[in-house]
């Protein structure tokens, strides 16, 4: 049915393949596209078991407890609640997680004394700054401070530089588990045109640079789109893999959307006490080939590739020592 130089997509789900065609971006109506749901809660589970495990093996080769030290300063109510998902998330594995909670009016100072002592701390293997700081406290400065073998979320200038030159020490959480996945789901990277929109330091940037390293899980051509861009439309139709991380509700509409794409929902946006994704779901699943749900999607696989880089960080440290 495809005719010549058709692009051929292909997502695996779990124990199925779908395979479609699609010779150009007008021509959806002859191929029937089944949107796949790529379920990172599911996914988030299953990598959780395994990370269980891998944290039980630790802990019995080594007697030592993985452990991460949990900084939160003030009183933002959402904060709150993900550095306690975090917690809890560190319970399940076997993690020892220690919150190190200071008041609104923390100075930078005194921040910096605390992100001091926990580099210094050999008990503690990865160290979680929560986001965002008080106004009067420079975040980079903060960021900065964190040694680069406890930076589980992967923002010291070091780690991030490993990240671009193809040999990473710890992956950004977030960016990590949309990586992970897009791999986990069989969508095909090499080679995809892969577009993200948002070049934030936390998700757009790092997970556009590990989309292009060599590798079956990059070598994909990537664009990078932003406020700045001129008809965003015209970019995000030719994506075979497409993901969102605006932080504006519902933004991407359906004709937005390659037929048969893969679109991956980073967004978390609060809409009359519901949470919504950058993705208008109801649309866009009638035209992509897959699509992560908000929630369900990739929330909960930043949790565990936390988690992954807890016990990663915990590895490291028993290298330095032996
Ligand atoms: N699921 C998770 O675990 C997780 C983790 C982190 C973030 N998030 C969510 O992901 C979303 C993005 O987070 P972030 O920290 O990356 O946000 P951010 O720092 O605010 O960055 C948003 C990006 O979107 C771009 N943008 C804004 N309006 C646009 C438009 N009309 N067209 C095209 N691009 C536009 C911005 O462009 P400029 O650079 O030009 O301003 C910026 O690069 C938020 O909803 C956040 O809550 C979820």
């Amino acid at each position: 049915m495809a005719n010549a130089g058709a692009t051929r997509y292909e997502v695996r789900g779990a124990g199925r393949a779908i395979r479609w065609f699609s010779p150009g971006i007008n021509d959806r109506d002859h191929f029937d596209v089944t949107a796949h749901i790529i379920d990172g809660k599911a996914l988030a589970d299953k990598m959780r078991s395994k990370i269980a495990k891998d944290v039980a093996d630790f802990s019995g080769d080594t007697g030592v407890t993985p452990h991460l030290a949990a900084v939160l300063v003030g009183d933002d109510p959402a904060s709150a609640v993900y550095v306690r998902n975090k917690e809890r998330a560190c319970a399940k594995v076997g993690i020892q997680s220690t919150l190190h909670r200071l008041p609104a009016e923390t100075t930078q100072a005194e921040l910096l004394e605390l992100i001091g002592r926990l580099n210094q701390d050999s008990s503690v293997h990865g160290i979680l700054v929560q986001l965002p700081l008080p106004k009067q406290i420079r975040e980079k400065t903060i960021l900065d401070a964190v040694s680069v073998l406890k930076d589980v979320d992967a923002f010291h200038p070091e780690n991030v530089g490993l990240i671009v030159q193809g040999r990473p020490r710890f992956l950004p959480c977030t960016p990590y588990g949309v990586q992970q996945m897009l791999i986990h789901h069989g969508v095909q990277i090499s080679g995809s045109h892969a577009v993200v929109i948002g070049r934030s330091e936390i998700v757009g940037k790092p997970l556009a640079n590990m989309l292009i390293q060599k590798g079956e899980a990059g070598n994909a051509t990537v664009t990078i789109c932003h406020s700045r861009t001129r008809d965003l439309k015209s970019i995000t139709r030719h994506a075979d893999i497409l993901i969102a991380a605006i932080g504006l509700p519902r933004f991407i509409k359906a004709d937005m959307v390659k037929p048969g794409a893969a679109v991956i929902d980073v967004g978390i946006n609060r809409v009359e006490e519901k949470l919504v994704g950058d993705v208008d779901f109801d649309q866009v699943c009638e035209v992509a080939g897959a699509i992560s749900p908000v929630p369900g999607g990739v929330g909960p696989m930043t949790i565990t590739m936390l988690l992954r880089n807890t016990l990663t960080a915990a590895t490291l440290s028993r290298k330095a020592v032996t």
